[in-house]
């Protein structure tokens, strides 16, 4: 029984000098010293063949060996847990908070925003139409004659032709879409993404942004767009702005004109922004053309109308002192980081 005895101690030895790495270990020993087939129960089962008078000491060491193997696993594991929470509790509550970065709104929506918030207050509701149009939507409707160069395949992207399907070159295809649907009055402004093939320049690109505007009741007049138009300018770039306009053509309006702001920037004294003139043109505007209100279904006999139109770049340009409307695109957040609590 010499044998067994030493078997004990041996086993002893090896429970007692046991240093796990980490829980893995712990149990991988427990299965191979406690477990069924371990060889505590391979002791036992020797055991049941020891002879009577060792029976009292082996069985006694054999049941220290179970206990202090029982013990030292659990205090193996203990040590262990309150060392994972130790280390997921030690944080060091003194370090300053990291901040996260949240995005800012684009200088071209801050001010699309405010120019319809603008017009809201006038009683202007908004509109929204698809980027890709047909010809009737873009040019017809709006009295564009056949051979107008607008309609040139230097200035419109043109998806199809015959029928002609084509990215709006402009807003006013909102309007459009707004008279056939809706009966007079109708006070409503049309933001949205245009598209035309023109060459990438500092003042110029091929997709930029629009806000036109329509108002259609009985006895419009021009007088009512000189008020409504001087309003805007006072309300997005300051009450002393001034407006003039200048005659002009577009197809779909007459009169026409062309709209110019008193220069924020040097207060009409002239400077390098409004190129010493003192004035900066912002929009395009005029009474709506009776062909036009005919073509979408308004009885031109009995209403009248204005509409205006501005590209909301400019407007965001002029608004912030930016020379270069490349920058807008490009993604940068260095500029476009700096607007969002300008407005
Ligand atoms: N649609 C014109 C453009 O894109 C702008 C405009 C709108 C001018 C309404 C007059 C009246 O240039």
């Amino acid at each position: 029984m010499t044998t067994m005895r030493s078997k004990i101690e041996e086993l002893l030895k090896k429970v007692e000098e046991f240093k796990p790495k980490d829980f893995t270990e712990i149990e991988d020993f427990r299965i191979k010293i406690l477990g069924k087939k371990g060889e505590l129960a391979s002791l036992f089962e020797e055991f049941k063949g020891v002879s009577a008078d060792m029976k009292k000491e082996l069985g006694q060491k054999i049941n220290l060996l179970k206990n202090t193997a029982i013990d030292k696993i659990n205090e193996l594991k203990n040590s262990l847990e309150s060392v994972e929470t130790v280390s997921s509790e030690n944080i060091d509550m003194t370090r300053p908070g990291s901040n996260e970065t949240i995005g800012t709104r684009h200088p071209i929506s801050l001010v699309k925003n405010e120019i319809t918030e603008i017009f809201s207050r006038l009683g202007f509701t908004t509109a929204e139409g698809p980027e890709i149009e047909d010809d009737w939507h873009v040019f017809s409707a709006l009295n564009f004659p056949p051979e107008h160069p607008a309609r040139d395949m230097q200035d419109t992207f043109f998806i199809e032709k015959n029928p002609d399907i084509l990215l709006r070159t402009h807003t006013s295809s909102i309007q459009v879409r707004t008279m056939q649907s809706q009966k007079p009055p109708i006070r409503v402004v049309c933001p949205g993404r245009v598209f035309r093939n023109e060459a990438i320049s500092y003042r110029a690109h091929c997709i930029f942004h629009q806000v036109e505007g329509l108002y259609i009741d009985e006895k419009v007049s021009f007088a009512d767009l000189k008020q409504t138009i001087l309003y805007f300018a006072k309300e997005m770039f300051g009450e002393a702005s001034r407006i003039r306009m200048r005659p002009s053509y577009f197809p779909f309006t007459e009169p026409s004109a062309e709209v110019d702001v008193s220069c924020n920037l040097c207060g009409g004294k002239g400077c390098n922004v409004c190129k010493h003139t003192g004035w900066l043109e912002i929009m395009g505007c005029g009474m709506v053309d009776p062909n036009v209100l005919d073509a979408c279904g308004i009885d031109s006999k009995k209403y009248s109308g204005f509409a205006f139109g501005m590209g909301v770049e400019r407007i965001s340009m002029l608004k912030y002192g930016v020379r270069d409307l490349r920058l807008y695109f490009e993604n940068d957040l260095r500029f476009l980081q700096q607007f969002e609590f300008i407005v």
